[in-house]
């Protein structure tokens, strides 16, 4: 299936270009590339700061004869910018950017929220380097906020990233319109079964990011925020996946993904290369069979195969909503 449908009515294609830690003239060739490709499903973030350069290259599209109706981008409230009464300006900020005059999806990015710097643009960082962070947020007064753009038609659906069950609980139950999609970590190593079965019977549709664990994301945390953590498996590289991908003559990327997507979840690999962005979203030509899955299924490590714990911000985890105290030692 090559889109789902939202709750919200819309339809979400199931296959979609993730946009993080690109540089943004790489970003801008690699968003073309993927809408020659058949992509129509983009992925960023307020604070991937790269939303100027999708703008260019959506631009472009549009102008030769592309349909906005056929696009699906999603974008993100900054977690610098969590706060009900900053919603409409970081959301105005994007709708700038990335030159539409509506988002299909805007996500809350994470549950917890850090002060802003002045230019509006980056965190507050304390004199120690950790997190100014902000304890007055209230997630469902954002989520409120978030109510009100769809009612104003900035925005076609909202959603939830990185929020726990009990946080999204929460939201569910003060919501006028409920969430339809959750982003979160989802790959064969984190598979978050409990929360895709929490998510399947609240009709909230599951996309995951870093779909392949993210294979450069060791570089990022060390070089941007000097940390480093042993957890970055090499899952591309894994002999079962391997000897799955060796069966149906594809890459294992497209057997990570396919697995993902045969388990009902979006996927929005990120790639600036030409070759790998074509790849990528080639997984609707095969299946695989109940014991490759199942094989795939037994990869998962649960809570241990965490990358994203969000710890490189120093001092989150003193914040009331850092999402995964339960799994802090
Ligand atoms: N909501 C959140 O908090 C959050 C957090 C993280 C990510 N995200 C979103 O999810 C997207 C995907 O996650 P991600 O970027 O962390 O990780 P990912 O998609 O799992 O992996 C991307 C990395 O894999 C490489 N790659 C891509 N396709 C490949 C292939 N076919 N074979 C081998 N290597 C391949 C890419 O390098 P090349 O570019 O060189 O191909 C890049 O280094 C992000 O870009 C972002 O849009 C959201």
């Amino acid at each position: 299936m090559k889109s789902v449908k939202l709750s919200s009515g819309y339809d979400m294609p199931t296959v979609g270009l993730g946009t993080w830690q690109a540089k943004p003239e790489e970003i801008e060739r690699a968003v073309a590339t993927a809408l020659e490709n058949g992509y129509r499903h983009i992925d960023t973030a307020f604070n991937y700061n790269n939303e100027d350069a999708i703008g260019k290259s959506l631009e472009l599209w549009l102008n030769n004869g592309g349909k906005r109706e056929e696009l699906f981008i999603t974008t993100k409230l900054p977690h610098y910018g969590n706060r009900a009464a900053e919603v409409e300006k970081y959301l105005n900020w994007s709708l700038e950017k990335l030159k539409l005059d509506y988002i299909d999806l805007y996500l809350i990015h994470m549950p917890f929220a850090f002060l802003c710097d002045a230019s509006g643009c980056a965190p507050g960082i304390n004199d120690d380097g950790s997190y100014e962070l902000d304890l007055l947020t209230n997630p469902v007064s954002v989520w409120k906020q978030m109510e009100q753009e769809v009612k104003k038609g900035k925005v076609r659906s909202i959603g939830l990233s990185n929020f726990n069950e009990n946080q999204i609980d929460e939201i569910w139950n003060n919501a006028e319109i409920k969430p339809c999609n959750l982003q979160v970590e989802l790959h064969a190593y984190h598979q978050q079964k409990s929360l895709r079965n929490y998510c399947a019977s609240h009709n909230i549709v599951v996309t995951a990011y870093s779909p392949l664990a993210s294979p450069g994301a060791k570089i990022h945390f060390q070089t941007k925020y000097n940390y480093s953590s042993d957890k970055f498996p090499d899952l591309l590289g894994h002999p079962v996946v391997e000897k799955i991908a060796k069966a149906h003559e594809k890459t294992t990327a497209q057997i990570l993904l396919r697995h993902l997507l045969q388990n009902d979840v979006i996927v929005i690999p990120k790639s600036a290369s030409p070759q790998r962005i074509a790849l990528n979203i080639n997984i609707y030509d095969f299946e695989l069979n109940s014991d490759e899955m199942a094989d795939l299924n037994a990869l998962d490590r649960g809570a241990e195969g965490r990358i994203f714990t969000f710890l490189f911000f120093k001092g989150v985890e003193r914040h009331p909503l850092y999402p995964f105290r339960d799994e802090l030692q």
